[in-house]
């Protein structure tokens, strides 16, 4: 044992002056990615016919170009008077549906700002800092939900929810979740829709933003929350998002929300003064690049082809380092951006400031939970997409030692044994 510690020690010691500088922080879409949507910037040119619709070169269409709407209404499988497109990115649309939500309120209810005592969201943790952080802005109250291997723990979301007027909705990501990775249950998905809430503006946020990166051949299905709410009477619970930020260019891609026909007036309407018109020849570059959902699933199998043996590396460096120490599991997904490591508690600030001061950068530890509190300090994410195959390996090397270093330290272990044969 005493040669296993001094080893790992030296080891660790020998990435110091190795002057490196990884970073598995943010789910980033790698440069070989951002290649393959390239040959879009090219479909419209002086010559493109974009007197369609009411001219796409004008003033007109709030809510997105048609064959656009066609194209995203197939594939989160709703009508298209049900899709909004608004914006190059879904957080811009998320962040200003809960603006509205606070300010003006949702349709003929009262804005959350005026909600005597202030309002609350259920957080599933961990999850996507985003929302928490989106929360922390308008100054919602965040209630910590945990997550178990088929979504939120649906006992205490029904038992909340029916209690209090205050909690207005929830923030989900049902495909791929970042940044567990798990996928909602069908169980869970008609619990969320069918639920008794006090709050009658109660909004489930579906955060669909993996709806088509797989990284599967057999293409992960969930079910359709949309239509589950307008079974249950709740026709306006749900607005679902997602984007082609990591299909195309983030920032530079499409931002997309479905709901009811209703709430995408309200929505559309609403958004008149400041959206009078999205970027529509965008909207037109993206539509002719993905005439159809089977282009668009030939580009996401690209993708999958780059990033795949990324996320196999992960797991399968994570099982040859750690397997025989059992301080640590996670899963390897079958699509979406991210792998979540739980350690022992109280680890995981340690093992993210021990690969910091190596030179890699991992999400910081806590911030996939609201407050950025992990009580059990255990949860890290890794965001492989990024970095190269080599750099990622030589970062998950350096990972595993600061896993087995930070355990062996918080059990004493190494000074014990220094003292022992000091
Ligand atoms: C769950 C989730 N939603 C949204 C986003 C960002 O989406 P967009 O670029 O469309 O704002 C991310 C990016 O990591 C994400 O993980």
């Amino acid at each position: 044992m005493k040669e296993q510690v001094s080893e790992l020690k030296k080891i660790y010691e020998s990435y110091k002056v190795q002057n490196i500088s990884l970073n598995m922080e943010r789910g980033w879409p790698c440069k070989e990615q951002l290649e393959l949507s390239m040959p879009m910037l090219d479909l419209v040119t002086s010559h493109t016919n974009l007197c369609l619709e009411n001219d796409y070169r004008g003033y007109a269409g709030t809510a997105g170009i048609a064959p656009l709407k066609k194209l995203f209404a197939e594939v989160l499988q709703v009508s298209e008077e049900q899709i909004y497109i608004g914006g190059t990115m879904s957080t811009t649309i998320m962040y200003d549906l809960i603006n509205k939500a606070v300010v003006f309120g949702f349709d003929g209810f009262m804005p959350w700002k005026d909600f005597k005592g202030g309002v609350k969201f259920l957080c599933p943790s961990p999850g996507y800092e985003k929302h928490f952080n989106i929360c922390k802005t308008f100054g919602i109250e965040m209630i910590q939900i945990p997550m178990n291997d088929f979504g939120p723990d649906m006992d205490f979301v029904e038992e909340l929810v029916k209690e209090d007027d205050s909690i207005k909705g929830i923030w989900c990501v049902p495909l791929y979740s970042n940044p567990t990775g798990i996928i909602y249950s069908d169980e869970t998905i008609q619990r969320l829709a069918s639920m008794e809430t006090k709050a009658e503006d109660f909004r489930i946020i579906w955060d669909n933003a993996y709806c088509v990166h797989h990284l599967t051949v057999e293409k992960c299905q969930i079910r359709n929350i949309i239509d589950e709410c307008m079974e249950h009477g709740y026709p306006d619970r749900v607005f679902e998002f997602t984007s082609t930020s990591k299909i195309t260019f983030p920032g530079g891609g499409v931002g997309v929300c479905a709901s009811s026909v209703d709430n995408i007036k309200w929505l559309t309407q609403k958004s008149l003064l400041q959206l009078k018109s999205g970027d529509k020849i965008n909207q037109l570059r993206h539509s002719m690049f993905f005439p159809s959902v089977e282009a668009l699933n030939a580009h996401m199998k690209k993708h999958m082809d780059i990033i795949k043996p990324k996320f196999d590396l992960v797991d399968r460096i994570l099982h040859e380092q750690l397997d025989e120490w059992n301080i640590a599991t996670w899963i390897n997904p079958k699509g979406g951006y991210f792998i979540n490591i739980k350690l022992l508690n109280g680890m995981a600030h340690n093992v993210w400031e021990k690969c910091k001061e190596v030179g890699v950068s991992i999400t910081p530890a806590g911030s996939t939970f609201p407050y950025g509190e992990d009580k059990e300090d255990a949860y890290l994410r890794i965001a492989p997409t990024y970095p190269s195959l080599e750099d990622l390996d030589k970062a998950m090397h350096v990972l595993c030692v600061a896993i087995k270093l930070s355990y062996l330290e918080k059990h004493n272990l190494i000074n014990i044994m220094e003292e022992n044969h000091g």
